[in-house]
This record gives C-alpha cells, structure tokens and sequence, in this order.
C-alpha cells in the first residue's frame, strides 16, 4: 500500500543537493497541446522553463474549478505548499483563507494559482528562505498563466502583490499606489491589484496589523462586488 511520507522525510529531500539532470530544450509536446487544467498540471510536472525545478520539490500548479469566475494570482510557492504540492496552504494560505471567508468568497469555486510555479529560497541551516523571483524566471513562468487564464477564461483576474501584477500586466507597476484599482488588459480580462496577504503577516504591531487585515478585507470585497458584475 502507498504511504504518504512525513513532512520531515520531504523536507530532508527538498533539502538534498539538486540532481544534474540535463534540461530538455523544449518544452514536452504534451503543454502546447494541453485543452484542459488537469492536462496542463500533468504536463507542467516536467516545467524546464527555468533553473528553478533544480531545487524545488515539485512543481505547484493552480487549484480551483477550470471554468471559475476569479483567478487569484499570488508570487511563488512557500516552503509548505512546496512540500504539499498545492497553492497558499502555508500561512499566507491560512490569512488568505480567513480574510476571504469573511468577504464570502467560497475559496472551492475561485482559481488560486501563482505567478512562478516553482518554490524560489535561500538555504540557510535547515530553514529554507523564500527567495524573490527574478523577472526571467517571471517571464518564463508567464507562459503557464497564460495557459491557464487561456483555458478557464475568467472576467476578473486578482494580482496578490507585485509579482502576480508584473505577470498579468507584462510590467512592474506600482502596487500601493494601484491598489483598489482595476486594469484592463488588451485582451479584456480585468486585472484587479492588490497586495499580498503575507505583508499583513509580517505586520508586528497589532494595531498596524489589524488595520491592515481591514483594507485587505475592503479590497476582498470588492472583488466579491466584481465578480458578481
Ligand atoms: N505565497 C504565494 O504567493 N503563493 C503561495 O502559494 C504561498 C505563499
């Protein structure tokens, strides 16, 4: 019988050396030809698109209903949805999961994806540091966004933090400044900007972090407002 290994087993893998596998040159037949999000998560399993599969896990395809409404678009992967395999399970996951139960967002009938599909971090002692991605690994990784926004179609787009924004939009934009705001895109899919939850994370003051949990939860809203229109 199968046995699921112990996050310890994973996280001793994930930390072991990167094999040196050599990187095919094109990408399988099985991705340009992929007409469903089950098909593009198979093929994206074999992504050689960037240097990162290198140290990563696994790849961490989206999640969420091929022919949802909204697609959630956050940064990379963090260390726990590296080793699951699966989008915002970690901690940034758990606010994200909070704020949009109280905006009344279902989370099981949104997509939720991110705009690099491989975990990104620094090894230091047995902690792994999330690490930015770099805008050639963002370019790289744009090709599977636009797979799956090319399969589910959505009306809205929600870019978490600059990263997802940078990816949806084809450039760095100012977020903060942006924030609340809808872009339209050339092709008429509605970029909303937002911040990442994980800022409102490494908020330390309560009172800052409370409030900044509130204007998180107003943009939530609005997306609701959006997704309905
Ligand atoms: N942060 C992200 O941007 N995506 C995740 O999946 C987890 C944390």
């Amino acid at each position: 019988m199968a046995t699921t290994p112990s996050t310890t087993a994973l996280r001793r893998e994930a930390r072991r050396p990167a094999r040196r596998v050599p990187a095919p040159e094109t990408e399988p037949a099985a991705a340009e030809d992929a007409s469903s999000i089950g098909e593009a998560r198979e093929a994206a399993k074999g992504c050689r698109r960037c240097q990162l599969w290198r140290i990563a896990t696994q790849t961490v395809f989206g999640e969420g209903p091929g022919n949802a409404e909204v697609v959630f678009v956050g940064e990379q992967p963090g260390d726990q949805e590296d080793l699951a395999g699966r989008p915002f399970v970690g901690p940034a996951g758990r606010m994200f999961d909070s704020i949009l139960d109280d905006a009344a967002i279902d989370r099981r009938k949104v997509y939720v994806t991110n705009a690099v599909k491989h975990f990104k971090f620094e090894p230091r002692g047995k902690r792994r540091i999330h690490s930015k991605p770099n805008a050639g690994e963002v370019r790289a990784c744009r090709w599977w966004l636009d797979k799956e926004l090319d399969l589910i179609k959505p009306s809205l787009a929600v870019a978490l933090g600059s990263t997802a924004a940078q990816s949806l939009l084809g450039k760095a934009v100012p977020v903060l400044k942006l924030r609340g705001g809808v872009i339209e895109r050339e092709d008429g899919l509605r970029v909303f900007i937002t911040i990442h939850p994980s800022l409102i994370l490494r908020i330390r003051e309560p009172a800052d972090k409370d409030a900044e949990r509130e204007r998180f939860l107003k943009d939530m809203r609005k997306v609701k407002r959006l997704m309905a229109a």
